[in-house]
């Protein structure tokens, strides 16, 4: 039996019993406007974990294009006459590879590059593959590429293949494209020297190739997202739009601080020529040493240029973490992972010049790197955080100057300080007030709770300081005590908590689910919002939850209380949650619902202050809620938990009841005329 089936038979339980199901006035004062709802609600929290960028959003599909991992050859295969050197014409990836004749008629000289767990492939699917090369010693060479699969028992492994002549003594970039008539997602990419024709069918044809050196082999779908160069996977920006996102923070988390300051997440490393960013070791390469990834390196490849490209195609606004001269506090509890506080200027300085990258004159010296990546006008930034979840004095000290420098050459910014790493405790009552002291505008909250957390939150902020720092609850998710993975009932309660949020709208001003993504044979961390596989992808139950609350955001809260008191949510009502906006671009009323018991709740909605020329009209309903609590969507069954939507029903005028199941979401949508 399903869900709904489930709540019709309790419900015809209820009245053949004469039990009346538990019923609820929920009393919306339409007459009386509150905060306008942010914007910024609800946004995108990124983080380079789980291969969420390379191997992931970001589309390249070579591991190691440019040989600089620590080990040059993780992540391929050589055979023949291989040789790695390092006086390449990237100066900051300065390895590359020569490929000279193996020296015998049957030996082969190329390499195999395995991807990211496997490189993955689409039938019908164009792949562009491009290299930069030449030939040292001058002449021409045949260079020989093959997107093959790696099952051993296929008779042909070839799926995709392309000749390139490498002509020119000097380095140039060559390109082909590669079509694929089969899906597999663990192919992988072969390059090798073609034997040279000579004039006859035999493929083995001398011992002569011509020596060819090799740079940045990089493998792209054509079809990224927007058909962007050096763009992203389709399918998982596509996911991002769908949200309707109000603000992207990018690039972390942890990875902004680093395992040591050595590693953290340097912008400027990750702007200018993608052959030319500099490789950094991810932070979350050894952090759990249950899931160790030695092969997790940032190639830079989806850098602050894309980052900020990628929130103005979302409609969203950019939020960049800048390091604020710590290293991961967990990781590192002395002075080493600490900037002294003389030498702190360069990372003001780097905060300063990411302001102008993203919005200063094209012939400032930032600036100008925009405009020749091809977006001269700016991108609009208003609000930059200043570290990532760091607690203690050692924050604060830092913290403090890199405010007055902001607040002194860029007063438009916003500033974004943390209250650690905790949703309360000693950190974060020692941080708050820091934050109202330096006047920080918002406060980046993180709360990876359990489910009776969330269940007690409903008042979360209803008694926070209006005059204080606004809210950005940046990073926050259900953990189940016992199940750590993504199921139903955690997002419901990421639902219910939610209400709190939009209720308070006039404290809480962002909001974003963490983590993001998480790829299915390389995740760190789970709970995450979108999983993905090298070809597929899926929407948990929390993604919906999240695009629920966005799109039916509204402009304003309209006060709501629950049988005549305020909506606290929790077990003093019976665990329902609520919270009610007015949509004026639609005049409509939204009201969210969340009940997270186990029966049949009636609700009673009556609207007050409508006025004489309003009145209610019809009501549409979408339902959220799955038959089994402790399931999600998954690769091979993505659409078990979805929102559904009824039909619009009259309504109105100024009342209507209804009945909500057990742990269910409901979202009403009251219309106006
Ligand atoms: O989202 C995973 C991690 O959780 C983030 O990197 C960090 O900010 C938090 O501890």
């Amino acid at each position: 039996m399903n869900q709904t089936a489930r709540y019709l038979s309790a419900a015809l339980l209820a009245a053949t019993m004469g039990l009346e199901a538990d019923g609820h006035d929920l009393e919306i004062h339409a007459d009386r406007p509150g905060a306008d709802i942010s914007p910024t609600m609800y946004g995108l929290f990124f983080e380079d974990i789980n291969y969420a960028a390379d191997g992931g959003l970001y589309a390249e599909k070579i591991k190691n294009r440019s040989f600089e991992f620590p080990q040059n050859f993780m992540g391929w295969q050589t055979f023949g006459g291989i040789e790695l050197r390092d006086d390449g014409p990237f100066e900051r990836n300065p390895h590359y590879v020569r490929l000279s004749a193996a020296g015998h008629p049957e030996k082969h000289s190329g390499l195999i590059n395995e991807g990211f767990f496997g490189i993955g492939i689409g039938r019908g699917e164009e792949y562009r593959f491009s290299v930069w090369a030449r030939v040292p010693e001058g002449g021409s060479s045949k260079l020989v590429v093959q997107i093959a699969s790696q099952s051993s028992w296929q008779e042909s492994q070839e799926i995709a293949s392309a000749t390139i002549t490498i002509d020119s003594k000097e380095w140039k970039k060559y390109t082909a494209v590669l079509k694929s008539d089969v899906t597999d997602t663990h192919a992988c990419l072969r390059i090798f020297l073609a034997k040279p024709d000579n004039g006859d069918d035999d493929t083995h044809d001398g011992l002569d190739e011509v020596t060819v050196d090799v740079e940045h082999v990089s493998l792209f779908p054509v079809n990224t997202w927007k058909g962007q160069e050096n763009g992203l996977r389709a399918d998982l920006a596509q996911a991002l739009y769908d949200i309707r996102p109000g603000v992207l923070r990018f690039p972390g988390g942890c990875v902004v601080e680093g395992t040591d300051l050595g590693t953290r997440y340097q912008w400027k490393n990750t702007v200018g020529p993608v052959e030319n960013r500099p490789l950094n070791e991810n932070r979350w390469h050894y952090t759990f040493t249950y899931r160790f990834f030695p092969d997790y390196y940032q190639s830079g490849g989806l850098g602050f240029f894309e980052y900020f490209r990628l929130a103005e195609d979302l409609g969203a606004e950019p939020l960049p973490i800048v390091n604020v001269g710590l290293a991961c506090q967990y990781q590192n509890s002395d002075d080493s992972g600490r900037v002294p506080l003389d030498s702190l200027q360069p990372y003001i300085q780097n905060a300063l010049d990411l302001i102008e990258f993203a919005n200063g004159d094209v012939e400032s010296r930032w600036g100008s790197l925009r405009a020749e990546m091809g977006h001269p006008e700016p991108f609009g930034m208003k609000y930059i955080g200043i570290g990532n979840e760091q607690w203690g004095p050692e924050y604060i000290e830092r913290l403090e100057p890199f405010v007055a420098a902001v607040r002194k050459a860029h007063p438009e910014i916003q500033i974004v300080g943390s209250s650690g790493p905790n949703s309360e405790g000693e950190q974060f009552d020692y941080l708050w007030p820091q934050m109202k002291r330096l006047k920080a505008d918002m406060v980046d909250e993180h709360f990876y709770r359990p489910e009776d957390w969330f269940l007690s939150q409903g008042k979360r902020y209803d008694n926070y300081d209006r005059k204080g720092p606004k809210v950005f609850a940046g990073e926050y998710a259900c953990h189940g005590k016992d199940k750590q993975w993504n199921h139903f009932n955690a997002s419901l309660l990421e639902a219910a908590f939610m209400t709190g949020l939009e209720r308070n709208a006039d404290v809480v001003r962002m909001a974003t689910y963490a983590p993001l993504f998480a790829h299915t044979d390389g995740w760190q961390w789970r709970p995450d919002m979108i999983w993905f596989d090298n070809n597929r992808s899926v929407k948990t139950a929390s993604y919906y939850v999240q695009q629920l609350f966005s799109k039916n955001k509204g402009s304003y809260v309209l006060p709501l209380t629950m049988d005549k008191k305020p909506v606290a949510g929790g077990e003093g009502q019976h665990g329902l949650f609520a919270s009610a906006v007015y949509d004026k671009d639609t005049d409509e009323i939204v009201v969210k619902t969340v009940n997270t018991s186990d029966s049949v709740q009636s609700l009673d909605f009556s609207f007050k202050g409508i006025g004489r020329k309003h009145k209610v009209i019809s009501v549409a309903i979408t339902t959220f809620t799955a038959d089994d609590p402790d399931a999600d969507n998954t690769l091979d069954k993505p659409d078990t938990i979805v929102p559904t939507e009824q039909a619009s029903q009259e309504a109105g005028p100024d009342k209507w009841s209804t009945e909500i199941g057990p742990k269910t979401f409901c979202i009403y949508r009251f219309a106006l005329k």
